[in-house]
């Protein structure tokens, strides 16, 4: 049987209100993918989201849950699988940036939550998706994608360096994970975005280096989104373990 035949049509995106995790879920809803949504405030955000993949012909529901929290994310797959069915894919995007400041300004509770929301929340999702999904565990298997960042190659030097770092940590669970679950069904990638066009930016620094990748210009959420729909789908069911950049060459 194919992946698609076996592999349940039910996407979770987390961070799935705004930015490249809303464009995600669209592009999801657009291949046929029933889409939950996980965010963390911006509810308002997350409504459009759902209507917007409604408006596709697909099911869709939003769930607030914080990535740092192993409680809420447990809480989030059991409430999109009530809703939605066993979930097949899980796009592992929900992720934050510390305000510009060099590695000596950095303090305890700057790095704690730089790591808590984008590397242990990635850890705790991946695994509270494994649980689920794997064939080793009663699951039909899936595909997991995470979104790390170009910064995890690059080290974001006097910006965020912390960001970068936990990033990379994003890029060693894809690899170590997808070798530990790769005989039950699950394929683990993930993406690398360069300069993209959403909120995370702090305020003119898009204006500021959105010319220098080798494209010359930003991305579109779009163009991030479509990449994740074509690593959810069976289009790229020989890859696993492997980074891919999205990045204009940054
Ligand atoms: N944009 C870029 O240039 C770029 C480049 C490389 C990598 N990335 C990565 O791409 C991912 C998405 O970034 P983006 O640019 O789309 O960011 P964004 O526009 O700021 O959106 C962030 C999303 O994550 C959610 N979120 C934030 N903290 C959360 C938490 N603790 N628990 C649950 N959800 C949380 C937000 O929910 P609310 O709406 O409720 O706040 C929102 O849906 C991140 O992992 C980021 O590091 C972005």
């Amino acid at each position: 049987m194919s992946e698609k035949e076996s592999v349940p049509r039910v996407a979770l995106v987390t961070g799935g209100s705004r930015g490249i995790g809303a464009g995600a879920a669209i592009a999801l809803a657009e291949d046929g993918w029933d889409v939950g949504i996980s965010y963390r405030t911006r509810k308002d955000e997350a409504d459009r989201v759902v209507a917007a993949c409604e408006q596709l012909g697909r099911r869709a529901y939003a769930v607030q849950a914080d990535v740092a929290e192993s409680a809420d994310i447990e809480r989030l797959f059991d409430a999109i699988t009530a809703e939605l069915g066993p979930i097949g894919a899980v796009i592992n995007n929900a992720g934050v940036v510390a305000p510009t400041a060099r590695v000596e300004e950095y303090d305890v509770e700057r790095l704690e939550r730089v790591f808590r929301i984008n590397a242990i929340g990635a850890f705790l999702v991946a695994g509270a998706a494994v649980r689920r999904m794997s064939t080793a565990r009663g699951g039909a298997g899936g595909v997991i994608v995470s979104v790390s960042s170009r910064g995890a190659v690059l080290g974001s030097a006097n910006e965020y360096v912390d960001y970068a770092a936990s990033k990379a940590a994003v890029d060693t669970l894809t690899v170590g994970l997808a070798h530990e679950v790769a005989k039950e069904g699950i394929r683990v990638l993930g993406i690398r975005p360069g300069l993209i066009e959403t909120d995370i930016h702090e305020e003119g620094r898009l204006d500021r280096i959105g010319t220098t990748p080798p494209l010359g210009r930003t991305g579109k959420v779009e163009e991030v989104a479509a990449l994740i729909a074509f690593l959810a789908s069976d289009r790229s069911s020989y890859m696993t373990g492997t980074m891919v950049d999205v990045s204009g060459g940054r």
